[in-house]
């Protein structure tokens, strides 16, 4: 049984809502009206509060600014057909933002503080949530050190926010991705697996590279060999290759996906093969030049399932099949679209109504 903690409420005394445009909004612009937060201080969490969304006051010589202890995470409250709102799988966000922070020597965040948080805004900010098809409100949680001090240790203060920001699909189009095989997101031994601010960071410039050579996106590779398939920009991917669904094997340079384990059981349900499995550059090329290859997709929360319309390796461009025949991911895609809005049955207790 989780605890009732006491969460102090300030409301935003200049609310935005009733004036905000929900057409065509671009990810992560707006932000609700409130914000939740919580300070780790004395080796204890407390000061939880839900107060207006804006600045807050902090030392520049906050640890999070110089060495990167800072984690987040993503995930989607949905409006249901009875005017409820239902967040998905916040369960997984929970445990995965807990990983993240082991890693990064930065403190357990307790449960009840995370999804009172969550409840918490959502009870303040639900009007934020929108109604119209393939949008959601972005839930954003983040942890970062704020002692100030030089030193590199493990800051003794943290902060978890929780922001709140409607959105609508993170890509509009078949994405054309270039498979790296210079930089790298991770490597064994690294903090791939973390969801830690600092591996953003360093996939800026390889992205900003590729997008000059016209690519929207990159495929990671490992980086022993850059033989092996690990990521898609910052989601996972997945292919149908002679009919089965293949997707590389998380691990310690893989983010775990909450959408990507949501989709192998959806595909496992449906009776489709799934192998999780090293998965070689070599065999997509292969599958892309023979036709075996006949879906390629990312797989994230903000991502949610985007189709990949042509893969660039080698300085050769290879076109894939046409959206409209890619019937797995898009019978996978419609259902996880259903089941998050309330549309199926949820027959797997994914929805957490708040
Ligand atoms: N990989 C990376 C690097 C990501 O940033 C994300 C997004 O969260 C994912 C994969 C997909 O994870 P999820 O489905 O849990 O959002
Ligand atoms: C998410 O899908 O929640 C992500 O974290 C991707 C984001 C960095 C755009």
């Amino acid at each position: 049984m989780i605890d009732t903690l006491q969460v102090k409420i300030t409301e935003n005394s200049n609310p935005r809502l009733a004036s905000t445009e929900f057409k065509d909004i671009a990810f992560g612009k707006i932000f609700t009206d409130h914000m939740f937060m919580a300070d780790f201080e004395d080796g204890e969490w407390k000061n939880l509060q839900i107060l207006p969304y804006g600045p807050i006051p902090m030392s520049p010589a906050i640890s999070a600014l110089h060495y990167g202890q800072a984690i987040f995470e993503g995930m989607k409250a949905y409006r249901l057909p009875n005017g409820e709102v239902s967040v998905f799988r916040a369960d997984k966000n929970f445990e995965r933002f807990n990983i993240s922070a082991d890693r990064m020597s930065m403190p357990v965040l307790p449960e009840e503080v995370f999804m009172q948080g969550v409840a918490a805004l959502i009870g303040i900010d639900k009007g934020w949530v929108p109604t119209q098809e393939n949008y959601a409100l972005y839930l954003r949680p983040v942890m970062f050190a704020t002692e100030s001090s030089l030193g590199v240790k493990p800051s003794e203060t943290y902060k978890f926010i929780i922001l709140a920001s409607p959105t609508g699909p993170y890509y509009t189009k078949a994405l054309k991705v270039k498979i790296e095989t210079k930089y790298t997101r991770a490597n064994e031994g690294g903090v791939g697996y973390a969801k830690t601010a600092g591996n953003y960071a360093r996939s800026l410039y390889p992205f900003a590279e590729a997008q000059k050579e016209g690519f929207d996106q990159l495929i990671w590779t490992d980086s022993a060999t850059h033989t092996l398939i690990e990521e898609s920009g910052a989601a996972n991917v997945m292919f149908v290759l002679d009919g089965k669904l293949i997707t590389p094997a998380v691990g310690e340079t893989i983010l775990n996906g909450v959408t990507r384990d949501t989709i192998i059981v959806l595909a496992k349900n449906k009776g489709i093969t799934v192998e999780e499995r090293k998965v070689t550059v070599n065999e997509i090329i292969a599958g892309a030049k023979n036709g075996t290859l006949t879906e390629a997709f990312a797989v994230g929360t903000a991502a949610t399932v985007t189709q990949i319309g042509e893969i660039g390796y080698d300085g050769e461009l290879y076109q894939l099949s046409e959206s409209t025949t890619r019937i797995i991911s898009t019978g996978i895609a419609k259902e996880l679209s259903d089941i998050r809005n309330g549309l199926v049955e949820d027959r797997f207790g994914w929805n957490w109504v708040v």
